[in-house]
């Protein structure tokens, strides 16, 4: 008995000292571990001369009923501590200001692509797509474009074979479209085109937008006049817009589009070569010729075509002076559209 009651003292003591749950659990084993000290109490037990033992089996459960509620209690409450101190250290801020994200932006090009895409189509137009590897036929033949026409030159043109060619402007779709389709027409053919050049204001991919209207009536004026609010849309009401008479096998007559220079407002500097206007189309009346080659009565139909670069036109409308930045996707170019 003496025994028993110096177990409750020394667990008295040590229980006092005990500062974590690794404390604990060492205490925990010294009294009610395989090997611990209440433990070897009730081995005894058959020891304890009979007449003794309810007694003392009576003070022995007291006892360990005790230690062992102490350590339940211990635990519970480090526990409880310990989870305490994880919320605290888990702890988040609600009210600091978040961190931004970026969000991505469509490329440039594709941004006045968008643009020029949505002036025609509210004009009527309705937009078509054709192959970028083309037939010789399409991209030349039926464009009017003779065997011996300069434009064929190997220097220009990325042959696939004999027949076959990387298309070089957006113009046989106009073909493709008239074979398919009966007038009266409107559509423009936006898409991705290939010439064999590269420098500084030449990729040997690059795009186009190509337009074709056809129908009963349809005359130069009226192709000056859509082409004119088609620029004022995209470029500003007041910029002066110019036709000057050019050449090309599929039209005729043909005219290249300027605007007045916008970066020096028309007075002359080293973007427009002092002239005071920016080329930025090619364009005229649908040759009789092609509209024979794809099945339309050239008595019957008159039509008017036109195509423009959107990098040519994207670099002016941006002041963008090197045509490279539209492919090298640097963030800090792409960021400011
Ligand atoms: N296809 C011509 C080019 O690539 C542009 C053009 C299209 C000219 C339609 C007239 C009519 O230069």
């Amino acid at each position: 008995m003496d025994e028993l009651l110096g177990l409750k003292e020394s667990f008295r003591a040590e229980v006092a000292s005990v500062q974590n749950l690794a404390d604990l659990q060492n205490l925990k084993n010294r009294y009610s571990g395989k090997k611990g000290l209440l433990t070897l109490q009730l081995k005894s037990l058959s020891s304890v001369p009979p007449d003794q033992r309810p007694q003392y089996g009576k003070t022995l459960n007291e006892i360990r009923e005790d230690i062992e509620g102490r350590i339940r209690d211990l635990e519970l409450s480090f526990k409880e501590a310990e989870k305490e101190r994880r919320l605290l250290a888990e702890k988040i801020d609600i009210s600091l200001p978040g961190r931004p994200s970026h969000f991505g932006t469509a490329h440039p090009l594709t941004q006045v692509l968008a643009e020029i895409k949505a002036i025609f189509v509210s004009m009527g137009f309705s937009i078509e797509e054709g192959p970028e590897v083309e037939l010789d036929h399409y991209n030349f033949e039926a464009l009017n474009i003779p065997k011996d026409h300069p434009a064929r030159d190997m220097q220009d043109t990325f042959y696939v074979s004999d027949d076959v060619v990387l298309r070089t402007h957006t113009s046989p779709v106009q073909v493709r479209v008239m074979e398919k389709q009966k007038p009266p027409l409107r559509i423009i053919v936006p898409g991705k085109v290939y010439r064999c050049d590269s420098d500084v204001t030449h990729t040997p991919m690059f795009h186009q937008v190509e337009g074709l209207m056809v129908d009963t009536d349809v005359s130069f004026s009226d192709l000056k006049g859509l082409l004119e609010l088609f620029i004022h849309n995209l470029f500003g009401k007041g910029t002066p817009v110019r036709f000057r008479p050019s050449y090309f096998p599929f039209t005729e007559p043909s005219a290249e589009v300027d605007i007045g220079c916008i970066f020096c407002a028309g007075k002359g500097c080293r973007i427009c070569k002092t002239t005071g206007w920016l080329e930025i189309l090619g364009s005229g009346m649908v040759n009789p010729r092609v509209f024979e080659m794809a099945g339309y009565d050239p008595e019957a139909y008159s039509g008017f075509a036109f195509g423009m670069g959107v990098e040519r036109i994207t670099m002016l409308k941006y002041g963008i002076d090197d045509l490279r930045l539209f492919f090298e996707n640097d963030l800090r170019f792409l960021r400011q559209f």
